[in-house]
């Protein structure tokens, strides 16, 4: 069991993000964590929670976590301790102007064990582009904090594919991340979403195959296995794997998705509404059609791959065809994709609708 925490306020909107973040709610932050705790009770008790069946990660996503103060997530850490796996994965994501010492101290004094820093680029012309409100010296400065402070799994978010971007800045941002205490690095590809400042430019994005493939062999090369299509990591995410795998998943918070057995979980999106009726979830039941898709989708993006077990006769037909194309790799009852970038296109294939 997955438990995943939406935490929906951010200092500023980044010119490129579409997530479900208000700027200017931070006086509800009291109330809305108040919601969440009602949330997880009601949750705990649908997902079946107990002692035999333990929460194994629990990923406090954004949004900003780090613009809520520890002592407001006391509530929910009481109450899922005591439901806690052995050794349980417990990630926040932070940005680096509002990760400070006090903030990341009182996060670990809780339990959190893994830091997520949305980084983004270690070059501060690039950061004004972005519109990120910290700059290098504040990332710099909020992950060796992290470090003294005792956590050991640190990762840093970096987007690429950004107009301007060149091989000797990319060189830098992936120096500057590798010269840190770091075990994970995410690496997203810059999208134009619906609703962004950056929805008016979209030549901003400029993703370069070449240089794409050079930056993940870049940072292969330092002993970061590539696991999923924007992940790298010499420690996996254990969380990020969970829903590769298809397991269970409690989702918190306004905008945020839950997922149990073959159904999907929806609280509203809206802040306000989400305080009053935090109960309020709508449902989305997934038919077979729709839950072996996810499966090939995002086993064929990551190494998670495909059990065999779950494909039609025709789909074996294609999957054995893409081995032999070299496209597939097939071992211990599974297929693996060797090259993330193919992956909508593998998985499409297989697929064959
Ligand atoms: C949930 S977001 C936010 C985390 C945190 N609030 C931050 O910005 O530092 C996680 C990551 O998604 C990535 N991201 C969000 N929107 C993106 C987009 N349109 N294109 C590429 N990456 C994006 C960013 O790297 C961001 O750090
Ligand atoms: S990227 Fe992070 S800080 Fe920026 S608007 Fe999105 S959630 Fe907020």
């Amino acid at each position: 069991m997955l438990l995943y925490i939406h935490i929906p306020f951010c200092d500023s909107k980044c010119s490129y993000c579409a997530f479900n973040s208000y700027v200017d709610k931070f006086s509800q932050r009291e109330h809305y964590m108040q919601a969440l705790s009602v949330q997880l009770d009601f949750e705990l008790k649908r997902f079946g929670v107990n002692p035999s069946c333990l929460i194994e990660t629990v990923f406090i996503g954004g949004g900003t976590p780090s613009t809520v103060d520890p002592s407001l997530y006391t509530e929910i850490f009481n109450t899922i301790r005591p439901f806690l796996a052995p050794n349980a994965e417990i990630t926040s994501e932070a940005n680096p102007n509002s990760a400070t010492f006090q903030w990341l101290e009182g996060m670990y004094a809780l339990g959190v064990n893994r830091i997520s820093f949305g980084v983004q680029s270690f070059n501060d012309e690039k950061l004004k582009t972005l519109g990120r409100a910290h700059n290098t010296s504040h990332a710099l400065n909020a992950i060796r904090n992290a470090q003294k402070i005792g956590f050991k799994h640190l990762s840093v978010d970096l987007i690429y594919g950004v107009s301007g971007d060149t091989k000797a800045l990319l060189q830098n941002d992936i120096t500057q991340a590798f010269s840190l205490p770091i075990d994970h690095i995410s690496l997203y590809s810059l999208t134009i979403e619906e609703h962004t400042a950056f929805e008016k430019t979209p030549e901003i994005a400029q993703e370069e195959l070449v240089l794409t493939q050079w930056l993940f062999e870049k940072i292969a090369s330092q002993g970061f296995e590539h696991y999923e299509i924007s992940n790298f990591g010499k420690s996996k995410s254990a969380h990020n794997l969970g829903y590769w795998e298809g397991k269970n998943y409690i989702g918190l918070g306004a905008g945020a998705v839950g997922f149990l057995d073959n159904c999907r979980f929806y609280p509203s999106v809206d802040i306000d509404y989400y305080i009053e009726h935090p109960l309020e979830i709508s449902e989305e039941p997934l038919d077979k059609k729709a839950l072996l898709s996810e499966k090939l989708f995002l086993g064929f993006r990551s190494c998670i791959g495909v059990d065999e077990a779950i494909l039609s006769k025709n789909q074996l037909k294609t999957a054995k065809l893409l081995c032999e194309e070299n496209m597939l790799k097939h071992h211990d009852g599974r297929y693996f994709n060797p090259n993330f970038l193919l992956a909508d296109e593998i998985a499409l294939r297989v697929e064959g609708y």
